[in-house]
């Protein structure tokens, strides 16, 4: 997949212009504040339906302009087309087309844009807490299995309907007989979805794994084995996945357990005024020979085996949808040795097309890969060069 052109017009700092793509490797150039993170960030937006800086609508918009547009002309790996759009508004109006058809809702735009983003917070996914391993997790998995995501937003909703009710019971706004009946009914809605999202976290690790090793052996040049797994916070689903191999797990049979889990913890949760237990509290280890990086990798070691977990994302992506997501990378290569710097951008830049943003031409000094073009840009406004 890749992004053939583009349009930008009042996204952030960025000038009004036009961009036609190399299909391989696309440089963008200039100084600290100059738009290489906004343009990067244009072009993503599409892919998550969202600012991947976590920014809201409102400061994307240009300080002096009422709305943005932003139109994308894709390519699948088919060679067919995608015309792909989206619109935001001051006055929260918020529009995504695709082909001319608006689309409605997030799920809608899984898979039309496929991208990685590495940028120097990527180290997180290593070092920092549980909710960007499975974000990480869950992103990945919706974008193979859409049947996930469908699970995994119905949880999320039934889940704050919870929290809800035993907030509202601590404040003393209900009753505990109705209270109860009520939280029963959500447990037994919770446990359907918690089976599907815990399977699916499970086998996207098992999935992730292979590849993430490979990836890091080709990066460091060394044989250490790097394991991604599961650690789920169910204690009925780390059985059945411990007892995996010789009995094989059931759906029905795990929902059934994880209710009962559910339940037994009811009067807990109703004393502490929240939900205790659920795959909302997973986490996954990140395991080096051995030794746990989330706990005590080195600084290297750590991001080397986020970037060989990102990396093996889009293998997976490609095993299973025969799609090559586009690579971004933001301002990354300064932070590695220059080995491990040239031999990612030779894996990366081999099967996929990339965008790298970065302030310093060295990171990319006597690389020459094909079809390179390169922009400058200064306040805003781009230059090829
Ligand atoms: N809504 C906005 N309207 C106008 N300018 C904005 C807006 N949001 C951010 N900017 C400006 O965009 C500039 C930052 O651009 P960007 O983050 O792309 O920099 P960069 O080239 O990636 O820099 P660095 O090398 O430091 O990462 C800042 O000067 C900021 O003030
Ligand atoms: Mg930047």
């Amino acid at each position: 997949m890749r992004i053939v052109s583009a349009s930008v017009d009042g996204f952030r700092n960025l000038k009004t212009a036009s961009f036609t793509f190399s299909p391989r490797v696309n440089l963008v150039l200039g100084r600290n504040g100059e738009g290489k993170t906004n343009l990067l960030e244009a072009l993503n937006y599409f892919a998550l339906g969202r600012s991947h800086r976590g920014a809201k609508s409102d400061e994307l918009i240009h300080f002096d302009q009422s709305h943005l547009h932003v139109g994308l002309d894709i390519e699948e790996e088919s060679g067919a087309t995608l015309a792909c759009e989206y619109g935001l508004g001051r006055d929260g109006g918020r529009r995504l087309r695709v082909d001319g058809e608006a689309l409605r809702r997030r799920a809608d735009l899984v898979g039309r844009l496929a991208t990685v983003f590495f940028n120097p917070d990527s180290i997180r996914l290593v070092r920092g807490g549980p909710d960007g391993r499975r974000q990480f997790v869950d992103q990945g998995m919706a974008e193979i299995d859409p049947v996930f995501l469908t699970h995994l937003t119905a949880f999320q909703r039934a889940l704050k309907q919870k929290n809800g009710l035993l907030r509202d019971l601590k404040k003393g706004l209900t009753d505990l007989s109705t209270t109860r009946r009520e939280l029963a009914a959500w447990n037994r809605e919770l446990a359907g979805h918690a089976a599907a999202v815990c399977l699916g976290r499970w086998q996207y690790a098992s999935f992730l794994t292979p590849f993430s090793n490979e990836s890091h052996k080709s990066l460091t040049d060394n044989d250490l084995q790097l394991d991604f797994s599961y650690a789920p916070r169910l204690e009925s689903v780390s059985k059945a996945i411990s007892e995996a191999a010789e009995n094989p797990i059931s759906k029905d049979d795990l929902e059934r357990e994880i209710l009962a889990e559910l339940d037994y913890i009811m009067d807990s949760e109703i004393r502490r005024g929240r939900p205790l237990i659920g795959p909302q509290l997973d986490d996954f280890k990140v395991v080096l020979e051995g030794v746990d990086l989330r706990v005590y990798g080195s600084q290297g070691e750590t991001r080397t085996a986020a970037i060989a977990m990102i990396l093996a994302r889009s293998d997976v992506l490609f095993q299973k949808r025969q799609i090559r997501p586009v690579l971004f990378f933001d301002d990354i290569f300064s932070e590695l040795d220059r080995e491990r710097t040239r031999r990612l951008q030779e894996m990366a830049s081999h099967l996929h097309q990339v965008f790298i943003a970065t302030a310093r031409r060295d990171d990319i000094a006597d690389w020459q890969p094909e079809h390179m073009k390169t922009w400058q840009v200064n306040d805003g406004e781009f230059s090829e060069i």
